[in-house]
């Protein structure tokens, strides 16, 4: 199967929030970052409002709903509190991610099928504010099946582990980790699951990623906050973007 079409670029903001909150400031502006992807070229716009808060935090998560013209996907752990600002909120899309909060990042995906009751029950109500609902998991093919069970639109495949791998230098257990990403990709999409991916992607590691034809959008924070302190926010995201599109041979 050749790649398909071209990939959508989520960009993830939540390290512009970092950045403002080291200094208890109001600069820098998510939502100026937000707007910046936008004119950009970005598809969408990702931030995850974590339980303590500590980059994004409720307010900017209206202006982003407010603001910007491309979808917001709102990432988020499954509480009741979260649930309720996403149906006030009423985002675009939802990303339910496992939260820890001694977690320095999102360290693992979501356990969809050891929670799938609740979970499901969680986000019926959420489908019927509209929202595009997806589950943040590894690729395991019992976390697929739990999710197309419960009624989830889309599976966002954690890329960390591959991340890392190839930041190590360990190309042979990078490309194990990209075979599994990919049965998994091509069995979620088989089920009728979107299948999207991120986490840790950077201009080196991304093509293998953006080649698989099931895969629909990429969400990318951390790298391209860092480029742009470098080379700016609108060229970080128009290099990716070539390189995603390169990848997919357009
Ligand atoms: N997708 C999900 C579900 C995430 O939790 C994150 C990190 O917040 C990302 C994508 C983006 O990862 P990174 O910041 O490493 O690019």
């Amino acid at each position: 199967m050749q790649p398909s079409g071209k990939l959508r670029l989520g960009i993830n903001i939540d390290h512009v929030a970092t950045l403002r909150n080291a200094r208890g400031s109001a600069w820098p502006d998510p939502l100026r970052a937000a707007l910046l992807a936008e004119a950009a070229g970005a598809d969408g716009i990702t931030a995850h409002l974590r339980e303590d808060r500590r980059h994004i935090r409720d307010a900017d998560m209206a202006a982003l709903k407010a603001g910007i013209g491309i979808p917001l996907n709102f990432e988020c752990a499954a509480t009741d509190e979260m649930q309720a600002i996403i149906l006030t909120i009423r985002p675009h899309a939802v990303c339910l991610v496992p939260e820890r909060r001694e977690e320095r990042t999102t360290e693992g995906g979501l356990d969809v099928a050891g929670d799938e009751a609740r979970l499901a029950a969680f986000i019926a109500p959420l489908r019927d504010a509209g929202c595009r609902v997806s589950m943040f998991i590894g690729h395991d093919a019992r976390q697929i099946e739990a999710s197309a069970r419960i009624g989830a639109a889309v599976v966002e495949l954690h890329t960390g582990h591959y991340s890392d791998l190839h930041a190590e230098g360990r190309m042979a257990e990078a490309e194990a980790e990209l075979a599994a990403l990919r049965k998994a990709a091509a069995f979620a999409a088989s089920l009728g699951l979107e299948v999207h991916a991120g986490h840790g992607l950077t201009y080196d590691n991304v093509a293998p990623i953006a080649a698989m034809p099931q895969v629909m959008e990429l969400n990318i924070g951390h790298f391209l906050i860092g480029e742009a302190v470098f080379i700016g926010l609108g060229p970080a995201i128009e290099d990716m973007r070539l390189r995603m599109d390169q990848a997919r041979g357009l």
